[in-house]
């Protein structure tokens, strides 16, 4: 049980939980195109166990028992991402009806379940036939994206209660173009300076065309992460600073101000599209909110070997998650607090926060992550950060990208061989706070 209570949240607080497409709906079949995570988990050496999401959590098929689990916990909504290739197999062009048809029956079953649908238009899942022309490294993308966002708002757009146009820009473009770890896996700065901006730029073109459909209540997902320095060394807070340069300020700045930090510019400028400094005004688009998912910090130290960056991280001395994250509540309270000074006055959602657990429904230490998490938000908003709602990762356990289904997210377990889903204790803490509280 949490030892706080709904009520110390106030009356219009929003509590959900979040999942994605790839990690759980299976369901390939149907129309569905190929996308950049299937070809990539397929590549031996990418994902953990040779894990792929052909089947995941069968969520295509077992989306009403699932709805059913965010109703019966109390929750108020539900973070769930469009899949592209779902909808428009070849990125570009021809619907796939059948696509759309499951997007309207989900929809419909959240809101008959009274569940506040907050779609996501991309949460990773490019269609291959995209990124066979370039992906996140071509401009068209912005284009490609904006054709999408349109058919989303004409399709769903009146049923939404927030749509998001990506989900953590920092992923989709330095984790997959300069680290290697995700689809696409490229390790290149020029294809990672050319993501990192055209991710920014497609988002505020998605904005336009969804603002061009009446869709109301438009924002961002940003992963964001308190970076630090391993030690007082000047070199060493020099390089945290260079961390959160990378992490937060690019896509901060950029959404926030129409502007990129001149550290990385100096590094990145030879690399970056021509004339990007025209796209700015898209960029900085003006929303409606503000989602930041928050997971751990990172720890930095100065690291001479490495070109352009020369900064490396290091393990940290606190209490680890399963994945190896620290656990860090008090980074969460800072950066809302950081955000509401610094960047913009809009409604902030945490739009995920949660952690990775040994397999098994008792989960008393993901209890506690999600109560100090919870205690945060509270001392977040104490200082007058405007947080007004707060999502679990996850519903359920499911594909965790570059490693697999070992790494388990849920507060409900899920068995892979029989798709049996069983609440933790954790679901248990929240549907205590929350129920017969709506
Ligand atoms: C975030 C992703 C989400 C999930 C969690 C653990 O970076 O948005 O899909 O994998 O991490």
């Amino acid at each position: 049980m949490f030892s706080i209570e709904r009520k110390d949240f106030g009356p219009d607080f929003t509590f959900g939980v979040a999942t994605a497409a790839y990690q759980i709906e299976g369901g390939q079949t149907d129309g569905r195109g190929p996308c950049i995570w299937d070809s990539f988990a397929k590549t031996p050496g990418n994902v953990i166990n040779a894990d792929e999401g052909s089947v995941a959590c069968d969520h295509y098929n077992r989306w009403p028992q699932d709805l059913d689990l965010i109703r019966d916990g109390g929750f108020d909504a539900y973070r769930f991402s469009f899949a592209w290739p779902r909808l428009i197999p070849g990125g570009t062009g021809a619907v796939n009806q059948a696509g759309v048809d499951y997007y309207d029956r989900l929809i419909d079953g959240m809101l008959e379940r009274g569940i506040k649908p907050y779609g996501t238009l991309y949460h990773w899942d490019l269609p291959s036939a995209l990124q066979d022309q370039g992906g996140w490294m071509n401009r068209d993308i912005a284009g490609w994206l904006g054709d999408y966002a349109s058919l989303v708002g004409k399709k769903f757009g009146d049923r939404l209660a927030a749509t998001a146009t990506i989900n953590e820009p920092w992923c989709v473009a330095f984790l997959s173009h300069f680290l290697g770890v995700h689809a696409p896996g490229y390790r290149d700065i020029r294809a990672a300076a050319r993501a990192m901006h055209h991710v920014l730029f497609a988002h505020g073109t998605a904005i336009d065309a969804l603002r061009a459909e009446g869709v109301k209540n438009l924002g961002i997902v940003l992963n964001l992460e308190k970076s630090e320095a391993a030690t007082d060394k000047p070199e060493d807070i020099a390089a945290a600073n260079i961390g959160d340069a990378l992490f937060n300020r690019w896509y901060l700045g950029g959404v926030f101000k129409g502007e990129y930090p001149e550290e990385l510019i100096k590094v990145l400028g030879p690399h970056m599209p021509d004339n990007w400094q025209r796209d700015m005004e898209t960029v900085s688009r003006p929303l409606d909110w503000v989602g930041i998912n928050y997971y751990t910090r990172g720890l930095y130290q100065h690291d001479a070997s490495v070109n352009g960056f020369p900064i490396s991280q290091v393990k940290g001395p606190l209490e680890k998650t399963e994945s190896g994250w620290e656990i860090y509540p008090k980074g969460l309270e800072e950066l809302l607090v950081r955000v509401s000074r610094e960047y913009t006055k809009l409604p902030i959602y945490v739009t995920e926060n949660g952690m990775a657990e040994v397999e098994g429904d008792n989960d008393p230490r993901r209890v506690s992550y999600y109560e100090e998490h919870l205690k945060a938000v509270l001392n977040a908003r104490a200082q007058e950060a405007d947080v007004r709602g707060y999502f679990a990762w996850s519903l359920l356990d499911n594909f965790e990208w570059a490693e697999g289904y070992a790494k388990r997210f849920g507060i409900v377990h899920v068995d892979y061989n029989t798709q049996e889903r069983t609440p933790k204790s954790s679901y248990r803490a929240f549907q205590g706070m929350l129920h017969n509280s709506k």
